[in-house]
């Protein structure tokens, strides 16, 4: 390796460890640049939630190709805050087109904002650009060169619109918990909880999951356990390029595998979003088969390249794939789970998820192809409010191949960029 070479690696591992020092890394003549932002402050004392929603949040501007977005929950004094203590149930950020001028009076009539949905498949959930939850801190989402997300087009708004941010941190304290699992699953009876939300009576049969731990209930903790308020923020580090011919867009899917409805009648109200996987039979148990498998099948729109994949599970999780018509696999993304204490290595939670970095064109699905979406989870025990999703970016013009990026997921989510790796 010429020493050039090895400087320039140093700069990128240096870059990749530490939260991005560097605000802009010259690739191929374009500027990746980076930045990294606070959420607003939210307060979570032993047990409670917080589910917010904020909008206009600080964002890079301009017409942009996203390459990644990282976040993880950190403390006033900017220190990463272990799963155990407060278990991030998930962010989700996405773009939406907020009015210009809403105080006038031609204004008064139009929605004050209208959500910029991704490419699909669901109508009216997951609807997100990004999103993650306790695998966060080492879940890849850089986007190979040279492909990128397309944000700020100005053309794309609707007239009177401009593009804005919206970010939901949705977090569990479990200080002092009685049950912390069972806090994390959203069980119902640990949230006293028999009416949802907005004060509709909860089905028998609903046990636990995200109508059972809105924003400010409360799971229950042990008798005289003490814990201070804490101060938290999701902290996000944002990386880009500007917009220009060399970058190629790419489309973003959500594949949910509770969206059960046949597949040419999709209503798009069949995104469950959560669902329970069963303790597994005595039978079953014996024969050591305690893995529920849950399928079904969905439309792609329009067909390309795959270009990234990644599932989001919860603990309990085993695995989630994404498979074509004729049954090839598309790309599984399986789970990691922690051993230790420390944030990103906690014991028994998910810290982490595979991801699939196909040889660009080698993996490919055509316009309105029926593609399976499968989710295992292990049922040695009940498992309420799990999820099975099956996040991909597809590039939709044919591209000469480029050289794939090497990418690595520790000791946190990285790539070379190709023109690095091209000299290796
Ligand atoms: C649980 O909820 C019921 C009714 O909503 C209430 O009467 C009761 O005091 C609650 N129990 C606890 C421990 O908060
Ligand atoms: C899911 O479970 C089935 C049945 O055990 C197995 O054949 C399949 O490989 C599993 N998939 C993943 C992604 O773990």
């Amino acid at each position: 390796m010429r020493r050039a070479t090895i400087l320039v690696l140093l700069i990128a591992l240096s870059s990749v460890i530490a939260p991005l020092p560097l605000e802009a890394l010259n690739v191929r003549g374009h500027l990746l640049k980076s930045k990294t932002f606070l959420s607003p402050a939210f307060f979570l004392h032993p047990g409670s939630v917080s589910n917010k929603f904020y909008y206009d949040v600080p964002f890079p501007r301009g017409h942009l190709a996203l390459k990644s977005f990282n976040a993880e929950v950190v403390d006033e004094n900017g220190v990463p805050v272990p799963l155990h203590d407060t278990y991030l149930h998930h962010w989700v950020v996405e773009p939406y087109y907020a009015l210009k001028n809403s105080d006038s009076a031609d204004a008064q009539k139009l929605p004050k904002g209208i959500i910029a949905r991704n490419s699909g498949v669901c109508k009216k959930t997951l609807g997100q650009y990004y999103g993650l939850g306790s695998e966060t801190r080492h879940t890849a989402t850089w986007v190979p060169d040279p492909y990128g997300i397309e944000i700020g087009n100005p053309e794309k708004p609707p007239e009177g619109y401009e593009e804005k941010w919206l970010i939901n941190v949705h977090a569990i304290d479990t200080r002092g918990a009685i049950d912390k699992l069972g806090c994390t699953e959203c069980k119902c009876d640990l949230y006293n909880m028999t009416i949802d939300e907005y004060g509709r009576k909860l089905p028998k049969d609903y046990i636990g999951g995200l109508y059972c731990c809105y924003d400010e209930t409360q799971c229950k903790v042990k008798e005289g356990f003490n814990g201070e308020l804490r101060k938290l923020f999701l902290r996000y580090t944002v990386t880009w390029l500007d917009w220009s011919d060399a970058v190629v867009p790419v489309k973003i899917y959500i594949f949910d595998v509770t969206d059960t409805s046949p597949p040419d009648e999709k209503s798009g109200t069949a995104c469950k979003v959560e669902y329970q996987v069963e303790e597994c039979s005595p039978e079953n148990r014996a024969k050591n088969e305690c893995i529920d498998v849950k399928v079904t099948k969905e439309v792609i729109p329009c067909g390309g390249d795959i270009v990234f994949g990644v599932a989001h599970q919860h603990s309990g999780g085993i695995g989630a794939s994404l498979h074509g018509q004729d049954g090839r696999l598309l790309c599984a993304s399986i789970p990691s789970y922690g051993k230790g204490e420390e944030a990103g290595n906690e014991d028994n939670y998910i810290v982490g998820m595979s991801t699939c970095y196909p040889k660009p064109g080698s993996v490919k699905v055509s316009d309105g192809e029926v593609l399976t979406v499968v989710s295992n989870y292990s049922s040695d025990r009940q498992h309420t409010g799990v999820m099975g999703l099956l996040y991909i970016l597809v590039a939709e013009q044919e591209q000469p191949a480029p050289k794939p990026a090497l990418c690595f997921s520790f000791p946190v989510p990285w790539c070379l960029p190709t023109w690095l790796t091209s000299n290796l």
